[in-house]
């Protein structure tokens, strides 16, 4: 086990932001958590995802395609994903989802369709899927109380109500908590946190984005899941040790290809 016995569901190593370090960091989160997913947007974040799983053993991949990274998808996207979904290192689907915050994106259906198809994807090949829902909760809930049925998901940054929370937890989702749940206006996260079971809470990154709390505004990495988990375990009013090895063992049940 790692020094804190944390697992990262959610990083994106293959962003631009570690070109400069990106080795000698990874080497030095071996020591520090037990391991952590790294999600590709698109097709070449996607190939540098599952490069860096297959170099590293405690590196693991998602691959999909993002809400944002829509535009001039290829027809044959699909059987680019299905032949990554069969190796052994890629864990899930994702990160696939609905951002209706940026104009820019695809429409809502065009979006929609697509979310849908990987979902599909996900399924034919038992893997499970890592949501991105920005500014689309209502379609977002709505989808996944009439549609989507017979796959495992994890809401990543969850930022709805716990009114949508308690829907998703009838239907056996799980949650992941990042640096925003640290931030003192995050009141509502928070709430989230103490409502949901936790054998259904993943903690996550999403670097090199959205530092916790005290390192907002530098870039993220894993190990700053620590600092997630420690607060975490303070607003739940448990260890943090038994929270981490929760949490980790989360992550080993959904993601059913992780060692
Ligand atoms: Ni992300």
């Amino acid at each position: 086990m790692s020094r804190t016995g944390l697992f990262d569901s959610h990083a994106h190593i293959n962003d631009e932001a570690f070109d400069t370090d990106r080795d000698e960091l990874v080497t030095q989160l071996g020591l520090e958590i037990d391991g952590f997913i790294d999600l590709g947007c698109d097709a070449v974040s996607s190939a540098a995802a599952v490069a860096l799983a297959e170099k590293y053993p405690f590196v693991y991949a998602g691959v999909g395609w993002h809400p944002e990274n829509l535009k001039g998808i290829p027809g044959d996207y699909l059987d680019q994903l299905a032949q990554w979904a069969v190796h052994p290192k890629v864990v899930a689907i994702g990160e696939i989802g609905l951002d209706y915050y940026w104009e820019e994106n695809e429409p809502k259906e065009i979006q929609k369709k697509i979310f849908l198809e990987q979902i599909d994807l996900a399924k034919q090949f038992d893997l499970p899927i890592i949501i991105h829902d920005r500014d689309a909760h209502g379609d977002m809930l709505e989808l996944f109380q009439k549609e989507v049925k017979g796959v495992q998901a994890v809401f990543h940054c969850y930022a709805g109500s716990v009114e949508m929370a308690k829907e998703l937890v009838k239907r056996g989702y799980y949650f992941g908590f990042g640096g925003t749940s640290t931030y003192k206006n995050a009141n509502k996260v928070r709430e989230v946190m103490k409502y949901i079971p936790k054998e259904l809470m993943l903690f996550e990154t999403d670097c090199p984005y959205l530092s916790p709390v005290p390192m907002r505004g530098k870039r993220n990495n894993p190990g700053y899941v620590e600092y997630t988990a420690r607060n975490a375990a303070e607003v739940l009013g448990v260890e943090f040790e038994e929270l981490a090895a929760q949490t980790t063992a989360n992550c080993k049940r959904l993601f059913k290809k992780i060692r």
